[in-house]
């Protein structure tokens, strides 16, 4: 077999519950909409537009309709020609890596990750090295770090805000400034911007780093931010033509391009993202209210920060002894509720990956305390 693709943890962590019946409360993306849901929130219906599709082979760079509409509602200045559509944001992620690094390079990524981010450039034979987030310092970012990596060459720094685990994100401020030392520093700058929407108010969504910086580069998707999962589509935004093309490149060896009738819908359902938003906050924000109750799992007692962004938290462990991976079986067992345990994060920091945006979260706290 090929070792050149290290088993992904968090895969494996499922599988091994497979057959079981466990409600799933790991979730970093609100409970999906149904389709009457979504038909109402966005005023039409399917089959309207569905209506005479073309079913030929969809643009491999994505249809221009959604990338106008990605631009126009999802963007300030980049147009349509710096979009590029995919089978989610995880195909854009593959394809921005491997067109943009080669093995040796220094990558900066924060953790705890979301594992892919790590893995792809390892599994490349990058030289990856991590910045952790503190918990005890309500997950902030240390620029002086940062600034470290950066003077020791950094080809390419990934974040992910709001960000999975933690619920953590940036301040404007802190953004530009990081911008700038990317610039000062002619670092590429990789955002993973899924959880673009979840803001818990409107004056904390960040301006996308494909916007802010001719080396930037923002993965969005329809699964995350605006609770899709369902259909399948997921882009990349960038200034650079050079970039661009290569990532086109590589999508040709992977999906070449997605399916004309997931393009037709997201193009539709994504000019109305404040109508998503509205509806994701109001199953958000009433669970955040209960988060405070969460002070234990099971006997364990944890420590929460509560975030402003997004609809996950890292619920760090008191008891640094525990396995949290025996724990989460445990949890699985007596309560029905499964979450992820840290180590499937890259982090030797204890603790669980909770998700607060499903309609069962209450029923959740109340079999955990
Ligand atoms: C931070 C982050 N980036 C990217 C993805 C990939 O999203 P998708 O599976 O919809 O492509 C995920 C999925 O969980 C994620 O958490």
């Amino acid at each position: 077999m090929n070792n050149d693709f290290s088993q992904l943890a968090m895969a494996n962590f499922s599988a091994s519950f497979k057959g079981q019946k466990l409600t799933s409360m790991h979730n970093t993306n609100p409970q999906p909409f149904s389709q009457n849901e979504l038909e109402q929130t966005i005023g039409c219906s399917f089959a309207s537009l569905l209506n005479d599709v073309d079913l030929g082979f969809a643009p491999d760079e994505g249809n221009l309709a959604l990338r106008q509409t990605l631009s126009e509602f999802h963007y300030d200045g980049i147009k349509a020609e710096e979009l590029m559509t995919f089978a989610g944001a995880q195909e854009a992620l593959f394809c921005v890596y491997n067109a943009l690094l080669q093995a040796n390079d220094k990558v900066l990524v924060v953790a705890p990750v979301y594992e892919p981010l790590l893995q792809i450039p390892k599994n490349m034979g990058c030289d990856v090295n991590i910045i952790e987030l503190n918990g005890c310092d309500n997950w902030s970012l240390d620029f002086t770090q940062v600034e470290d990596h950066f003077k020791a060459g950094t080809r390419l720094f990934v974040i992910n805000y709001p960000h999975n685990p933690t619920g953590a994100t940036l301040s404007h401020k802190e953004l530009s400034d990081l911008v700038e030392l990317c610039r000062q520093y002619d670092v590429w700058l990789l955002s993973d911007e899924v959880f673009r929407g979840l803001e818990h108010a409107k004056q904390d969504q960040l301006p996308t780093v494909a916007d802010s910086y001719e080396k930037g580069i923002s993965v969005g998707v329809i699964s995350k931010g605006y609770a899709i999962p369902g259909i399948r589509v997921g882009w990349m935004a960038c200034q650079n033509d050079e970039l661009c093309n290569a990532v086109n490149n590589v999508k040709g060896y992977l999906s070449v391009c997605n399916s004309q009738l997931d393009e037709r819908v997201a193009s539709e359902v994504l000019k109305f993202p404040e109508n998503l938003t509205k509806r994701n906050l109001s199953l958000i924000l009433p669970n955040k209210e209960r988060i405070t109750q969460l002070t234990q799992l099971l006997e364990h007692e944890i420590d929460i920060v509560i975030p402003r962004v997004g609809c996950c938290v890292f619920a760090q462990l008191r008891d640094a002894d525990i396995s949290t991976k025996a724990l989460a079986r445990e949890i699985a067992a007596q309560t029905g509720f499964l979450i992820f345990p840290s180590n499937l994060f890259c982090t030797t920091q204890k603790g669980f990956r909770i998700g607060f945006g499903q309609k069962q979260f209450s029923e959740f706290v109340k079999a955990c305390v």
